[in-house]
């Protein structure tokens, strides 16, 4: 019995949360509250903040019993709390991949313990689509596209090179994949826009300047900066100002989300164009798992709506933005 509890505890040791986090036991209560184990990837960004808080704020109004588990950026870490969903027997399982490869095995074992799963913002990459109920997100290309294009128009007409470079999330995860691949496509309609350089700043502001540091140390002729998310950005924008540079003017710089910090450094002049990904995804993802449960047919991709900003438009849009 010892060694159950221990065997069952273990994974555990990853959650955190806001007073709902997992804990062992039974997860259905047993009154008719629904169960919903949620894996979080982390809290590398204002994104992700902004999500965590979307989804736990959500459950409450919805009166849903979540289970909330910080992966911190580490698949081992989400296996581990998706088993422990399992092994509670939570209603429903809806998690925010980190990667998109390697999930075959544990959602095949969530399917075979009749539990459903909801995949929010991130997608796998696994060809067996029976393994999820829905995916409910952004388009991740497209936002790579928006950046690309505006990159395009803004150099338009112009011959002589541009030298770009390239802040990636984390490796391996679907929207470094996507944004990546969706800017590429873009900017090869004008040749003479070009990624000089291009390495993981893992989403977070710190790596962000750091490896900003190590591009500008290695290039002197740096005119863009793509970066695939605000923080990122952000702490480019402080390794920019620390080599005597200014951010907006000397370099232009693109970046992903339109969280309030960045949004604010777009109002300031120091970012030139935000590609908006929306984190509010708690209510849409509470109605499908209220749906889910109740055995209803859902759609297999929910897409989020979202726009781009300008400095004007960060300007106007500031003194409303919720996150
Ligand atoms: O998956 C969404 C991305 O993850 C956000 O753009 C980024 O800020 C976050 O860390």
């Amino acid at each position: 019995m010892i060694l159950i509890a221990g065997v069952l505890a273990a994974p555990l040791a990853a959650c955190g949360g806001d007073g709902d986090s997992a804990s062992s036991g039974s997860g259905n209560s047993g009154d008719d509250k629904i169960v919903l184990g949620f894996s979080q990837v982390g809290a590398e960004s204002g994104w992700r903040t902004a999500n965590t808080k979307s989804i736990q704020d959500s459950a409450k109004e919805a009166g849903i019993e979540l289970k909330f588990s910080d992966a911190q950026q580490k698949q081992e870490n989400q296996i581990k709390a998706i088993r422990s969903f399992i092994q509670q027997k939570v209603d429903v399982i809806a998690f925010s991949p980190v990667v998109e490869s390697g999930w075959d095995t544990v959602l095949k074992e969530a399917k075979d313990a009749g539990i459903p799963v909801i995949l929010t913002d991130r997608a796998v990459d696994s060809p067996d689509t029976s393994l999820y109920k829905s995916f409910i997100g952004s388009d991740f290309v497209v936002e790579g596209e928006r950046a690309g294009d505006w990159l395009v128009k803004e150099y338009a007409g112009k011959t002589e090179p541009v030298n770009i470079v390239e802040l990636q999330g984390t490796t391996g995860s679907a929207p470094a994949n996507d944004r990546k691949k969706g800017f590429a496509d873009k900017i090869a309609a004008a040749p003479n826009l070009k990624i000089i350089a291009s390495q993981t700043g893992d989403f977070t502001r710190a790596k962000g300047k750091e490896v900003m540091e190590a591009f500008l140390k290695a290039h002197s002729d740096i005119d863009v900066l793509y970066a695939h998310n605000d923080d990122m950005g952000l702490g480019a924008i402080e390794a920019i100002e620390g080599a005597g540079k200014k951010p907006g003017v000397d370099i232009k710089i693109i970046t992903v989300d339109a969280v309030k910090d960045g949004m604010q450094a777009l109002a300031d002049g120091k970012i030139n164009f935000i590609v908006e990904c929306s984190p509010l995804l708690g209510p849409q993802l509470m109605e499908l798992v209220k749906k889910v449960k109740a055995g209803e047919a859902v759609e297999a991709r929910i897409l989020t709506n979202e726009t781009t900003f300008t400095q004007e438009q960060a300007k106007a849009a500031l003194p409303t933005r919720q996150y």
